[in-house]
């Protein structure tokens, strides 16, 4: 298929949802409550609001930018914008992201199907708060359970990706995301009539400034790129499906609000139950997976409802582990010229031995860390923390020195059919306001900033 032939997605709300899709999933309901724990609550809200808005919003507008511009994979776009030059190398990097991300992601969406099968047995019900935490170690640090589920889970996603874009993508997204977003509101509703709301609330909206430090920053930073899935080239290559009247703007706009609407939704049903259930906000990956489940059980039905809500979880990570694999198999099948299926086959097998791995590194291989972290966290930190925000801070980089601000506007308006009120303020983030933040950021937790300071 030549370039110009690329499949598009085929209506309007399909290319939010899909987009949505991508950018909702684990990252806001299983990994924000539990980075909002480790980093002092209201304080680590607060500064990935302000990224959100300040980083997240004008990145994702330039990746749509640089997707529909050159209508390529992430690697081949800087080959098309910018031909001869090294800037491709910001693809190789997203690439690279993307696989490893899937590598632990695939862990965590395996443990939802876990969940659901637990809910759909009823063996989720009649226990105590340390029991439903001692299952989830016992669980997650054995071995072939956590692996079989993994590998579930890059099946079906496997699956997909093999049936083609716009019919599998556009399928999936349309039904499961607007159910997945009322279930967390009514389950918002049981947990803000808990003991533990007050507590809970001001956990999560009110800042502890004697909590900040560069590392919540750091962490922060990487929440927004992680949950907006931006800084990899994923909504590059979604983009680079978009049709050509899809406003750009606008949409970044919807997915930001939408995504940050959902993790927001997920604080506010984890902590109040937290406070509640006496569970420690600080407790990591688990938080979610152990505090879900004494939810579940102060509802009537609550196993129906916990199955229900897993069954979205586990569609939701899935819209996102179908982005992931799509970036890496769509470089393969157009750069390596190899069949669309072979290149899947061969991502999926990657994915897999990764997957295993990481799975392993909470039980069997917990004595092999890297940098005092165990695989799946090291693999988390690299991309989420320094992988991505490299990214996007080259991606900014590249927009504001390669590419004409004529050009720019002229792709963000669609040719001038779509008003962009902002865009000389936006074009100024962009080249300078970003990148050096970003910079500054990383500069601040290598301690560097310090030095520098000490010597003048
Ligand atoms: N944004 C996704 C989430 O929050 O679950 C994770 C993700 C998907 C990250 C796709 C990066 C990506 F390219």
């Amino acid at each position: 298929m030549s370039k110009n032939e690329r499949v598009t997605f085929g209506s309007k709300i399909g290319v939010i949802l899909a987009t949505v899709g991508c950018a909702v999933g684990l990252g806001s309901i299983w990994r924000f409550p539990y980075m909002v724990g480790e980093n002092g609550g209201g304080v680590f809200l607060l500064v990935f609001m302000l990224c959100t808005l300040l980083l997240g919003l004008p990145i994702m507008i330039t990746e749509f930018f640089i997707g529909r511009r050159s209508r390529s994979n992430v690697a081949g776009a800087f080959k098309t914008l910018a031909p001869g030059s090294h800037w491709s190398l910001i693809g190789y990097n997203g690439v690279l992201a993307a696989f490893l991300i899937l590598g632990f992601y695939s862990v965590v969406s395996g443990w939802t199907l876990e969940y659901m099968w637990q809910a759909l047995t009823g063996s989720l019900s009649g226990k105590t708060t340390a029991e439903f935490a001692a299952d989830f170690e016992s669980f997650s640090s054995s071995v072939f359970r956590p692996i079989g589920w993994t590998l579930v889970f890059i099946a079906m996603t496997h699956i997909i990706i093999v049936s083609g874009v716009e019919k599998g993508i556009e399928r999936a997204s349309k039904i499961m995301m607007p159910a997945l977003f009322l279930i967390l509101l009514l389950l918002c509703v049981r947990s803000l009539t808990l003991p533990g709301v007050k507590e809970g609330l001001a956990f999560l909206f009110k800042p502890d400034f004697s909590q900040f430090s560069s590392s919540v920053v750091l962490s922060a930073m990487g929440q927004t790129f992680f949950s907006l899935s931006i800084g990899m080239g994923c909504l590059i290559t979604y983009s680079s499906y978009f049709g050509k009247d899809t406003n750009l703007q606008m949409t970044a706009v919807q997915v930001t609000v939408l995504n940050t609407l959902v993790a927001l939704l997920a604080g506010i049903m984890i902590f109040p139950a937290v406070f509640s259930f006496g569970i420690e906000p600080t407790a990591g990956p688990e938080l979610v997976f152990i505090t879900l489940p004494n939810i579940f059980a102060q509802i009537p039905l609550g196993n129906v409802w916990s199955f229900i809500f897993f069954i979205l979880l586990a569609l939701a990570a899935l819209t996102s582990t179908i982005s992931l694999h799509e970036v890496v198999t769509a470089y393969v099948h157009e750069e390596y010229h190899m069949t669309r299926k072979k290149a899947a086959w061969l991502v999926s097998l990657g994915v897999g031995v990764i997957g295993i791995f990481c799975s392993l590194s909470f039980g069997l291989l917990k004595e092999y860390t890297i940098g005092g972290l165990i695989l799946f966290d090291a693999l988390d930190y690299l991309t989420a923390k320094i992988m991505m925000p490299l990214g996007g801070m080259l991606i900014c980089i590249f927009v504001g020195k390669r590419i004409e601000k004529k050009v720019l506007k002229e792709e963000l308006t669609n040719k001038g059919s779509v008003a962009f009120y902002f865009f000389n303020t936006y074009a100024f983030f962009i080249k300078y306001i970003a990148p050096v933040a970003i910079g500054l950021i990383f500069l601040n937790e290598l301690g560097l900033l310090k030095k520098l300071a000490e010597l003048f």
